[in-house]
């Protein structure tokens, strides 16, 4: 089955918007691109900002200045059913996983726009699980030493993908000790929202079913059974009591720098003491 691929060009349309993501190129689906426009009432040349594109985290109006390389692909619909119909198949069960993912992050979104700290201290402890079992512990212990020894560049590949998961768990555990601390740390949270989806759709698409075509039915299986006894044997990671763990430890190093900033301003404005009213 292929799928219609659109490089849309697009400027946000709200008149304040002063980010980066003013302007850019964003690669659609058709149907979805038809759902984004039909979603902004179907004003000609407009569409709705799909989740994650504006950098805020506001749904925007995307005013399309241009529309180029489309594109026919295979899309990943194909590899599923086909690996779906030969029994047990773990790259399938990584892809399930990916769309619970999917749902939180959307949920993450939802909870930065409501300011819910307190929700976000529960699901972001949630994917950080999810990293752990899954990424570290399905992908890079059982599934990685197989793609380095079958796959040709598969070092390198593992490389990249290691590479994705260490940063993931940094930005959650910043954004987590913020929330510790009682802040929403903005930038955080869109980092890791944009870069999930960005290394899922990379795995769905592209990793996954480059493994599936090189591992045999045996190796499929010993692959399926070892990602099942670190399921049975993993001891889920819990949010804990937010309050009750006091201030984060970089609550300490955000005031450090404060005082600093507060030194460099003073160092650099004529006549001694920067005035900070
Ligand atoms: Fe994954
Ligand atoms: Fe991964």
């Amino acid at each position: 089955m292929s799928k219609k691929i659109l490089n849309i060009s697009y400027e946000c349309a709200h008149p304040s918007c002063w980010v980066f993501c003013k302007k850019g190129v964003l690669k659609l689906e058709e149907p979805e691109f038809k759902a984004l426009s039909s979603a902004n009432g179907g004003g000609k040349g407009t569409f709705k900002s799909p989740p994650g594109a504006c950098r805020l985290g506001f749904s925007q109006t995307f005013k399309v200045t241009g529309i180029e390389n489309v594109e026919e692909r295979g899309g990943d619909e194909g590899w599923a059913e086909e690996a779906a119909a030969e029994g047990n198949n773990p790259l399938l069960d990584l892809v399930e996983e990916h769309k619970e993912v999917l749902k939180k992050l959307d949920a993450i979104e939802s909870q930065v726009r409501k300011r819910d700290v307190e929700g976000l201290w529960v699901t972001t402890a949630s994917v950080e699980n999810d990293i752990i079992l899954h990424s570290i512990k399905k992908e890079e212990e059982v599934l990685f030493p197989i793609v380095e020894k079958k796959i040709p560049m598969g070092e390198a590949l593992v490389g990249i993908m290691k590479e994705d998961h260490r940063e993931f768990i940094a930005i959650l555990q910043g954004f987590r000790c913020g929330l510790q601390d009682g802040d929403i740390l903005d930038g955080l949270v869109t980092t890791l929202i944009v870069n999930l989806r960005n290394h899922i759709s990379k795995e769905d698409e592209e990793f996954l079913p480059m493994i599936d075509a090189h591992l045999d039915r045996e190796e499929k299986d010993r692959v399926f059974e070892a990602m099942k006894k670190i399921e049975k044997e993993h001891v889920r990671l819990t949010p804990g009591d937010r309050e009750k763990k006091g201030l984060s430890p970089l609550s300490e190093d955000r005031r450090r720098m404060d005082a600093e900033i507060m030194a460099l301003k003073s160092i650099t404005s004529k006549g001694g003491e920067a005035c900070c009213h």
